[in-house]
């Protein structure tokens, strides 16, 4: 992937994110355009994955037929919230290994505080991707990758829900290496780091807290 930026265009993408925005969508409606959003935007974040080769029998012969070499695959949920869009591209590519990194942001601040961190061996020769729905500051988006650099992490994306024009330019600052893929860039961040228009708090809309 050369882009560092590549939003995802496609009309089911930006039909499911219109309905994920309303505010009177319900957290179960949420939950379920979440899901079938991720499996869309993986189908773009996996272009180019790493490929191997199966001998099968069809019923005229024998072929070395294309497989996915899903073991060379990382998918790693910046928790809470990319649990939500984890699920979805997990789905497509169930033999995927899976890390978790735990990251708060504190409200005052709004600087990451990692509390949780764990994740697959062998990070360096793995196609890694980080998921989390919103790219707000990019401060705990870019922690997290700072963190996968250092557990060894070479070949890295980073897909997303929304992103604000603040957070994609700390990462590329950061992280240039690491293309983003999302389904909006949206126009601003506001005074409370909230993306703007946005869909609100991305684990409180699909965890029903508040
Ligand atoms: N995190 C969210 O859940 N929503 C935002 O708008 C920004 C950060």
């Amino acid at each position: 992937m050369t882009k560092h930026l590549t939003v995802v265009d496609h009309p089911l993408v930006q039909h499911k994110l219109s309905l994920m925005r309303e505010v009177e969508t319900p957290t179960a409606v949420f939950r379920q355009l979440l899901r079938e959003i991720s499996m869309l935007l993986a189908y773009e974040v996996t272009r180019e994955l790493p490929m191997t080769t199966h001998e099968i029998q069809t019923p005229l012969e024998k072929m070395d037929a294309p497989t996915l070499d899903g073991r060379k695959l990382a998918l790693i949920s910046i928790l809470r919230a990319g649990n939500g869009l984890l699920d979805g591209v997990l789905e497509l590519i169930p033999l995927a290994r899976v890390g978790f990194v735990g990251l708060y942001r504190d409200e005052e601040t709004l600087q990451p505080v990692q509390y949780y961190f764990k994740v697959p061996g062998q990070l360096d020769e793995r196609l890694v991707i980080a998921v989390d729905p919103m790219l707000a500051t990019g401060n705990s988006s870019v922690a997290a990758i700072d963190l996968l650099k250092g557990a060894g992490a070479k070949n890295i994306r980073f897909l997303c829900l929304l992103a604000a024009p603040e957070g994609v330019a700390r990462m590329k600052e950061a992280h240039p290496d690491v293309p983003i893929v999302t389904a909006s860039l949206d126009s601003h961040l506001n005074d409370q780091g909230y993306i703007v228009p946005g869909l609100g708090d991305a684990g409180d809309r699909m965890f029903g807290t508040k």
